[in-house]
C-alpha cells in the first residue's frame, strides 16, 4: 500500500514535534516547510529526524523544503505557521499578523493539494481555521483545526494528576472555543466509567476547569520565549493518525458548525467523528442550561474575532 504524504507547515517547535511524533507512529512520509528566509533549517530538522529513524526502527521519508512544489498532492496538510504568544499577550493579539500568513499558506496548498485534509495549529485558532476554508475553498469537512484534543488532554492529564489514577483511564470532553471561554464539560468526563463529578467535589472541579481554561498561558508564562508544543504536537499527529488510518475517532476538534448547535457559519469545539473524509459527523451533545450559556459565550467570541479579523485583513472572494 502507498504510504499517506503528510505535509506539516512551520518548522518551529510545534511543527518539528508533530513531525516526530507522526514519523515515529509511522504514519506516512513527512514535508516539513518553513518559509525561503529560513533557508536549510527545514531541511536540517528533517535529516536529523531520518537519522533518529533507525535508531528507535521507524520508516518514514522525511523531508525538509521551502517550496511548496514538494509538497504537492499531500493526504494531510497540517498548518503549525505564525507567530507564537510571548508572555502577556492573548491569542486574540495574534490575529492580524497570522491572519495573512495562514492566508498565504492556505493559497499555496489549495493550489499544490486539492484533495488534501487540512487541520489548522495556528493561533488564534478559531480564526484562522474560518481563514484557512475561506482561502482554499475546500468543502468544510476537509478543513478543522486543532484545539480540542489538546485541551482535553489538559483536562485529562490534570484530573489524572488529582486522583493519582492514569491517564489512560481518564477520558474527557469539552466544548467551544481554543480560548479563555472555552467550556470543559465535567457532565461527560469520567474516569474508568466513573461520571468524575462522583470523584472530586464540585469547588475543586472549578479549579481544575479554570486550570485547563488557561492551560496554554501557564505554559506561556513558565517558558517565557514561547508557548506550548509537545502536548499541541501529540494533539496535532493524534488527528493525523484518525484521519489517515480512518479510525473515525469521536474526540473534540475545532469543526465549521452552521446550523449544527445553532452556530450559524464559524468554527467552534465540538465533538466530531474524524476519519479518512475528514469531519465525517458532528455529534450534538446535550447541554446543562449553564453549560449552554457558557458555550454562547464562547461562540460569541469566536464571532467577535472573525468579524475583527475580516476587518483587518478583508475576506477572500
Ligand atoms: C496553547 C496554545 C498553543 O494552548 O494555543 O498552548
Amino acid at each position: 500500500m502507498k504510504r499517506a504524504k503528510i505535509t506539516i507547515v512551520g518548522a518551529g517547535n510545534v511543527g518539528a514535534t508533530t513531525a516526530h511524533w507522526c514519523a515515529a507512529a509511522e504514519l506516512g512520509d513527512i514535508v516539513l516547510l518553513d518559509i525561503p528566509q529560513t533557508e536549510g533549517m527545514p531541511a536540517g530538522k528533517a535529516l536529523d529526524l531520518m537519522q533518529a529513524s533507525p535508531i528507535f526502527g521507524f520508516d518514514a521519508k522525511i523531508v525538509g523544503t521551502t517550496d511548496y512544489a514538494d509538497t504537492a498532492g499531500s493526504d494531510v496538510v497540517v498548518v503549525t505557521a505564525g507567530i507564537p504568544r510571548k508572555p502577556g499577550m492573548s491569542r486574540d493579539d495574534l490575529l492580524s499578523t497570522n491572519a495573512r500568513i495562514v492566508g498565504t499558506v492556505a493559497e499555496q496548498i489549495g493550489q499544490s493539494s486539492p484533495n488534501a485534509v487540512v487541520i489548522v495549529v495556528s493561533n488564534p485558532l478559531d480564526a484562522m481555521v474560518q481563514r484557512a476554508l475561506q482561502v482554499t475553498g475546500f468543502p468544510p469537512q476537509r478543513v478543522m483545526g486543532q484545539a480540542g484534543v489538546l485541551d482535553t488532554a489538559r483536562f485529562r492529564a490534570f484530573l489524572a494528576m488529582e486522583l493519582n489514577v492514569s491517564v489512560e483511564d481518564v477520558s474527557a470532553m469539552l466544548l467551544g472555543g481554543h480560548g479563555d471561554t472555552m467550556v470543559p464539560l465535567a457532565s461527560c468526563s469520567s474516569v474508568g466509567g466513573i461520571p468524575v463529578t462522583q470523584l472530586i467535589a464540585p469547588e475543586r472541579l472549578a479549579e481544575i476547569v479554570e486550570r485547563t481554561r488557561a492551560g496554554g498561558a501557564e505554559i506561556v508564562g513558565l517558558l517565557k520565549t514561547g508557548s506550548a508544543y509537545y502536548a499541541p504536537a501529540a494533539a496535532s499527529a493524534q488527528m493525523v493518525e484518525a484521519i489517515i488510518r480512518d479510525k473515525k475517532r469521536l474526540i473534540p476538534c475545532a469543526a465549521y458548525c452552521d446550523r449544527e448547535y445553532g452556530v450559524g457559519g464559524y468554527y467552534v469545539g465540538v465533538p466530531v467523528v474524524l476519519g479518512a473524509g475528514g469531519v465525517e459527523r458532528i455529534i450534538e451533545l446535550e447541554m446543562s442550561r449553564e453549560e449552554q450559556i457558557a458555550f454562547q459565550k464562547s461562540v460569541d467570541a469566536v464571532k467577535g474575532l472573525v468579524e475583527t479579523m475580516a476587518r483587518l485583513v478583508g475576506t477572500p472572494q
